[in-house]
């Protein structure tokens, strides 16, 4: 069962595992996504993963082995407004979860985590030791959930696979990014090349190469690729879950916010618009993950780690649906 399913990385991590052959139901409220995102093969539910009744009919009914938890409130500057929204769906919704998981004797769940749940790195790139200072409701309450997780191993053998992403970027052929409000960088620039919307970069006095922030961004399909593997490291018996496993997914390099635009404007055919502003609290400058772990233990590696490659994608997908799923 996919949380999140009809969203943007649950929605592409589904059509993953009907390709390797995996039965699939989606479980999504479509507070955020589109029934229209999940892939054809899947069986959709909707509704909310802190549902019991719910969850537990359909754990029980589908014969459900796994949970891939990709639901979640996840908008910083939101939470940071309405952190009660976030405890109330990402911790409480994500404990009922759990709970409702161990009543139907479901032992398996691979967690959509974030980067956030560091904070304010002391050094890049960061390894998954390094410490979890989360400096927003949304990290805090990743975090916390991470922390239900590995406690939910020891005690009852929950086999679980933690990723922390970094930045999601690029589309399938036929599955792509549509938020409202959009709030990451690869398709606001998208929509400014497009002329949908103005755009500011926050900074351009950082202590980087070019003055703008670097950020790791990770291909929504080689997320995808390693949400597949991480299902596969919770089968019973798989040493590698006997602990509960915790991995950073990421490209181990970052690009700047501005080789992101020359790329986009290099795709594009034309430089795309955009004015300089001032920094924003809390941005550090560089934001990079080491991936090595996931390398090691789950054999994972991003194959399509180019910045072209991922802003060429989103392009593709952007002009071929120029409203997004149209709901
Ligand atoms: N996109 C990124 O760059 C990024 C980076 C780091 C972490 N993440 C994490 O990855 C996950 C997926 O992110 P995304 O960008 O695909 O977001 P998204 O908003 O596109 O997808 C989330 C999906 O969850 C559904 N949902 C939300 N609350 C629900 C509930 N209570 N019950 C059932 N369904 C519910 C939404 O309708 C949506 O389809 C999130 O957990 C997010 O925190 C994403």
């Amino acid at each position: 069962m996919v949380t999140g399913g009809a969203g943007y990385v649950g929605s592409v991590s589904v059509a993953a595992l009907l390709a390797a052959g995996h039965e699939v139901t989606v479980l999504d409220d479509l507070s955020t996504g589109h029934a229209d995102a999940v892939p054809e093969g899947a069986t959709l539910h909707e509704g909310s993963y802190g549902d019991d009744a719910l969850v537990r009919g359909i754990l029980e009914g589908a014969r459900i082995e796994a949970i891939l938890h990709c639901a979640a409130r996840s908008l910083v500057g939101e939470s940071t407004r309405d952190p009660g929204k976030y405890y109330r769906d990402n911790v409480a919704g994500g404990v009922a979860l759990l709970e409702s998981a161990r009543a139907s004797g479901v032992g398996r769940m691979v967690f959509s985590s974030t980067a956030a749940v560091y904070g304010v790195p002391e050094a890049t790139p960061i390894p998954e030791e390094a410490p979890l200072r989360p400096i927003n409701p949304y990290g805090e309450t990743k975090r916390t959930l991470e922390s239900a997780l590995a406690w939910y191993g020891r005690a009852y053998g929950l086999r679980s696979v933690t990723l922390r992403y970094f930045n999601v970027a690029g589309a399938t052929e036929d599955l792509g990014e549509d938020h409202d409000p959009e709030t990451h960088l690869i398709p606001n620039v998208l929509a400014a090349a497009a002329g949908r919307r103005d755009l500011t970069v926050f900074g351009d006095d950082y202590p980087t190469p070019d003055g703008t922030c670097i950020r790791d961004y990770i291909h929504v399909a080689d997320l995808a690729a390693a949400h597949l593997r991480a299902i596969e490291a919770t089968t019973p018996g798989d040493a590698r879950t006997d602990e509960p496993l915790v991995c950073n997914l990421g490209n181990g390099g970052g690009f700047s916010v501005r080789e992101v635009l020359t790329a986009a404007g290099n795709v594009v055919g034309r430089p795309v618009p955009h004015t300089i502003g001032e920094r924003r609290a809390g941005d550090p400058p560089v934001l990079v993950a080491s991936a090595e772990r996931a390398s090691e233990v789950l054999g994972w590696r991003p194959l399509r780690p180019s910045i072209e490659e991922m802003v060429g994608s989103a392009w593709a997908w952007v002009r071929a649906h120029p409203d997004g799923y149209g709901d």
